[in-house]
């Protein structure tokens, strides 16, 4: 399948993650994840975020994902309580390529979460809506995030760093891309890991 429209709704299982939609019951979960330092440091969410960001964070989500501009997905263990958010945008398909992000809330970090989320997205991605060319944008003194993009089989491109300027001062964002079939391999392995943990199959 080759997206015109990125599917909606949509619901990822697999690695011991389940990737729903954002729903606007969890706007409290979601202002207490994202009203925190370090998604201040190496994100653009608001900082603050208070209620007023999360509503109008849950309505852009949704308006994205209604016109299938992109897929935002809470990451949760098992359908429920959101402990993070990955997303996948900037959708060229002439190129077949897009971008992804990710975050998870502090007390949930250390736990593989987004090395689980992303490689799930990413698989979805390359196998069901054909996109050969997967990026990632990350300051390289996010060591969190860099870890996150080499245990998921990204490589730096080498391509020039992507300058900005925060309210931290100037950033480089380097271009990371995922190695040619390294997501279904990832998530084998993911799979293999579960099935033995949990004792039951999971698909995605
Ligand atoms: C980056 C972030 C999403 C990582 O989430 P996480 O669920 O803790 O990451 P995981 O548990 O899946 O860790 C994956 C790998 O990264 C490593 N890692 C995670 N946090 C790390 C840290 N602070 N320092 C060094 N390595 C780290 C893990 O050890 C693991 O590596 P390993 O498999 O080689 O042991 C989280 O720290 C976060 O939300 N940060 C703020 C938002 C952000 O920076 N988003 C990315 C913007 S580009």
């Amino acid at each position: 399948m080759t997206a015109s429209r990125l599917p909606f709704p949509l619901t990822l299982t697999g690695g011991g993650v389940v990737l729903r939609e954002w729903r606007s019951d969890d706007l409290d979960d979601l202002v207490v994840m994202l009203d925190d330092p370090d998604i201040a440091r190496w994100t653009p969410m608001p900082s603050p975020f208070d209620v007023e960001a999360g509503i109008a964070y849950l309505k852009r989500a949704y308006q994205g994902r209604a016109t299938g501009q992109r897929i935002q997905l809470a990451i949760t263990a098992d359908g429920s309580v959101p402990l993070g958010e990955v997303l996948l945008f900037g959708v060229d398909l002439g190129l077949k390529e897009a971008e992804l992000g990710y975050l998870v809330g502090a007390p949930h970090r250390r736990r593989g979460l987004a090395a689980s989320a992303l490689s799930l997205l990413s698989a979805y991605a390359q196998s069901t809506l054909k996109l050969s060319r997967l990026l990632l944008r990350i300051d390289p003194g996010n060591l969190a995030s860099t870890a996150v993009a080499r245990r998921c089989g990204f490589r730096l491109t080498g391509e020039p760093a992507i300058l900005q300027e925060g309210p931290y001062g100037p950033t480089s964002l380097d271009t990371w891309e995922l190695v040619e079939g390294r997501a279904g391999t990832r998530m084998e392995r993911l799979r293999n890991v579960a099935a033995r943990r949990y004792g039951r199959r999971t698909q995605f």
